[in-house]
């Protein structure tokens, strides 16, 4: 089992570990009763993920004498709302959940996001961790402490930074997610190849049928540099103030796409087309020799990734939501660009003009 320490503010005591590895849940209930001295434990897990793993967490718990219990909700990103947040919440009320119980997000970034927030709100905050289930909440969204909840006004519109006790990933989850979520968690990895390690490109470039086949201590690998590179730059920058922007590469078109096509494309099919189009405007402006950009470009593909734009998308509809995009964060689009592989760079000085005829280009 690999073990990485997040280190955060030293005036706080909320620096903690994540562990990476296989079977490493018959360790779960050790690690947390000696690290956490909590009257309960629920677990939060959603209906896909439950039937799967639910009992299995709840005996490892068990197993170490820890009294828990679960609550399911809905599979899917709808599940990430306030209404959900009030039913979970008053059943942990009616469970009899204290300040002194800690909450198990079991499950994938929806999971994650939501009991993070209400470990974050009920009773004023009560611990939890994360056992992540998907790729993307494995190597993304179960580290940095960002938590929330969707708005019918938009996605993520309510939140708070509040950081988990610990993070356990069992690569063995993996195995029974579905295509389309394992490629969503690629597209993740790739970013990170892309802005932070360009030895994880070549080996992503090189293994590709070994990494689609999960082979083993190839995951174990990946999933543990990806985590390493996130939780370095959220140490330096835990509230988004500059550095951790750099892991918003292909995001801010790829939010764009994703909102244009009504969420018909998924957050890493937005994400894949968003990279191959900040790429492409990183070498329209200079920045990036023709050679990377078609690395970048290839790799996408070679994953099965998209990396064109949907004929039926406007160019106008997606510029217009990269500009509302542009209100919520501040009055500038910051865009993350790169010079090479491995080193990015934020910039607000991409104009509309050269956005758009990337678009255009990207065109099917
Ligand atoms: N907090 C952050 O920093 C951060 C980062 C990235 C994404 N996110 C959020 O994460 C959410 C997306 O997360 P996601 O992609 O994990 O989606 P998800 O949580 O909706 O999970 C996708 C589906 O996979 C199922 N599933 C989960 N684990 C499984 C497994 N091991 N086997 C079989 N099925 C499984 C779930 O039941 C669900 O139907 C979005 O809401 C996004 O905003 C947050």
């Amino acid at each position: 089992m690999e073990r990485i320490k997040v280190n955060l503010d030293k005036g706080r005591n909320d620096s903690y570990e994540i562990f990476i590895g296989r079977e490493i849940l018959d360790r779960l209930g050790l690690v947390v009763k000696v690290r956490n001295h909590a009257d309960r434990y629920v677990i939060i897990t959603d209906s896909g993920v439950n039937p799967l793993y639910g009992e299995l967490v709840r005996e490892k718990l068990n197993g170490a004498n820890l009294p828990v219990d679960i609550i399911e909700i809905a599979a899917g990103e709808a599940s990430k709302s306030m209404n959900t947040v009030l039913d979970v919440v008053s059943q942990l009320i009616n469970l009899g959940a204290s300040r002194k119980s800690l909450l198990v997000a079991l499950g994938g970034g929806v999971v994650g996001d939501l009991t993070g927030f209400i470990a974050s709100i009920y009773m004023r905050s009560v611990p939890y961790i994360q056992i992540p289930t998907t790729l993307v909440a494995q190597v993304d969204s179960s580290v940095g402490g960002k938590t929330g909840v969707d708005l019918p006004e938009g996605k993520n519109l309510l939140g708070t930074f509040y950081q988990p006790e610990g993070v356990f990933i069992e690569l063995s989850f993996l195995k029974s997610l579905s295509d389309a979520d394992f490629k969503n968690g690629l597209a993740e990895i790739i970013k990170y190849g892309i802005i932070s390690d360009e030895e994880m490109f070549k080996l992503l470039e090189r293994e590709h049928d070994a990494i689609v086949d999960q082979q083993p201590a190839l995951m174990k690998n990946i999933v543990k540099r990806s985590c390493k590179i996130k939780a370095g730059i959220v140490e330096m920058d835990e509230r988004e103030q500059g550095l951790r922007r750099i892991l918003n590469f292909g995001h801010t078109l790829g939010h764009a796409l994703e909102a244009a096509s009504d969420y018909r494309l998924s957050h890493g099919e937005g994400v894949a087309i968003g990279m191959v189009g900040a790429a492409g405007i990183s070498h329209k402006l200079d920045y990036l020799d023709q050679a990377s950009y078609k690395r970048i470009l290839n790799l996408i593909k070679q994953y099965g990734l998209p990396t064109q734009v949907p004929g039926d998308l406007e160019t106008k509809k997606i510029v217009g939501f990269l500009a509302s995009d542009k209100k919520v964060m501040d009055s500038k689009l910051h865009y993350v660009l790169v010079k090479k592989i491995g080193a990015p760079f934020v910039t607000d000085a991409v104009g509309v003009d050269v956005i758009t005829d990337v678009i255009e280009e990207l065109r099917q």
